[in-house]
């Protein structure tokens, strides 16, 4: 998800690169269509290949339970109602899709939106020790863009002294590795999307992953309807989350190929530094050596006085190049969460500015190193027009 710039106005011949689009090559393809085949004759539903997906899922980020549902935020619906949220706070950051902190209020929690820092767009140790309250139960961290935060160990340190459950919006993370851990086995939870634009795709989708079986087996229980094991008895208030096998399929081919496209992702990011390296408009994303960065996306700050809105359309009407903001407005300043908690705008001054200074350029699997150079140089010159 997140906010694409879109105009009603394109040169009719002019080649449109657009910010985020999914990958399947002929041979990824052939083989969803075959799966897609077999399961016509089979199982709808809660399958062979949702439980293939499953361990595939919890072996590929080495933890020893994964749980697909139908969305990331039902899995972080799951994983708030298992840490009992219900009357206590959840600090959630403000750069985020609104998704995160819905979550935390659909599990009857309530959700303290606090600010992130400006280079990274995450939470820090130091933001977080500083918002926590008497009545606070946990912390989403986001994975922004699939940048895991620098100080990630520093801010699950706060959250085991401070006895509070430490939970991973990973649904810009499939892929990302932080000193030799992958993204979804870093907290007590983590929470993948698979929806349309994700780096990991099966058009909708969620997986929830923890090495807690009690949580594995209540993400279980609650995806369908709150049953136990077998079926017959209702033993909690669950619903209708559950993963359908044609989204499996599609998703354990996606699975299959994932190093590959982080690996692309990567390289696709070391074009954009090198083509523009030294230029005094941009600032690019820092690297850090210990992290392997999933880059859903490439964020990029502009300097002072650039509006990113205006760049935007510039770069989509002149030549044909679709490029996101950040979320917008931000969660606290959305009007159903300025109203119900009165937050207004001056609140949360970083995650004000990132919306005043960042764009994200175009990064998908299939973007070729001739489009790299193409947005480069694009880019670079609708910033000297505007300066
Ligand atoms: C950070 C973040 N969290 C949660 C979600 C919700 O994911 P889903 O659409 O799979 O429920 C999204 C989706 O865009 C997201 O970007």
């Amino acid at each position: 998800m997140g906010v694409e710039i879109t105009a009603p106005v394109r040169r009719a011949a002019q080649r449109f690169i657009p910010n985020a689009k999914p990958f399947f090559s002929p041979a990824d393809k052939a083989q969803i269509l075959a799966s897609m085949s077999e399961i016509l004759d089979g199982m709808l539903t809660l399958g062979p290949l949702v439980q293939r997906l499953e361990q595939d899922f919890a072996h590929y980020v080495g933890v020893s339970h994964a749980v697909a549902v139908h969305s990331c935020t039902s899995a972080l619906e799951i994983a708030l109602r298992f840490f009992e949220v219900e009357g206590r706070d959840v600090l959630v950051p403000a750069q985020t899709f609104v998704a995160t902190a819905n979550a935390v209020i659909t599990a009857g929690g309530r959700p303290v939106i606090i600010d992130v820092d400006r280079a990274t767009q995450c939470l820090t140790a130091e933001l977080v020790e500083t918002a926590i309250g008497p009545k606070t139960a946990g912390v989403i961290v986001v994975n922004m863009h699939g940048l895991i935060p620098p100080d990630f160990e520093a801010i699950r340190a706060v959250c085991r002294r401070r006895s509070l459950f430490l939970i991973e919006d990973a649904a810009h993370s499939p892929g990302a590795i932080y000193r030799g851990v992958k993204s979804g086995a870093l907290a007590d939870a983590a929470c993948f999307s698979l929806y349309a634009t994700k780096v990991l795709t099966a058009g909708e989708g969620g997986v929830l992953t923890t090495g807690d079986p009690c949580l594995a087996a209540f993400a279980r229980s609650v995806r369908d309807h709150g049953m136990e094991e077998t079926r017959t008895q209702c033993v909690r208030v669950g619903s209708n989350m559950r993963c359908d096998e044609f989204r499996a399929a599609v998703a354990l081919n996606q699975l299959g190929n994932l190093e590959v496209f982080v690996a692309r992702r990567n390289t696709i990011a070391r074009l954009y530094e090198e083509q523009l390296a030294d230029e005094a408009l941009i600032r690019l994303p820092a690297r850090y050596t210990h992290i392997r960065h999933a880059y859903w996306k490439f964020p990029v700050s502009l300097a002072d006085g650039l509006d990113p809105g205006c760049i935007a359309r510039e770069l989509l009407q002149s030549h044909g190049i679709q490029v996101s903001q950040p979320y917008a407005p931000p969660v606290h300043l959305q009007p159903y969460y300025r109203q119900r908690y009165g937050y207004a705008p001056g609140a949360l001054p970083n995650v004000e500015w990132i919306l005043s200074h960042y764009v994200c350029l175009p990064m998908h699997v299939g973007l070729t190193d001739d489009e790299v150079a193409h947005v480069v140089e694009s880019l670079l010159s609708v910033l000297r027009k505007a300066t």
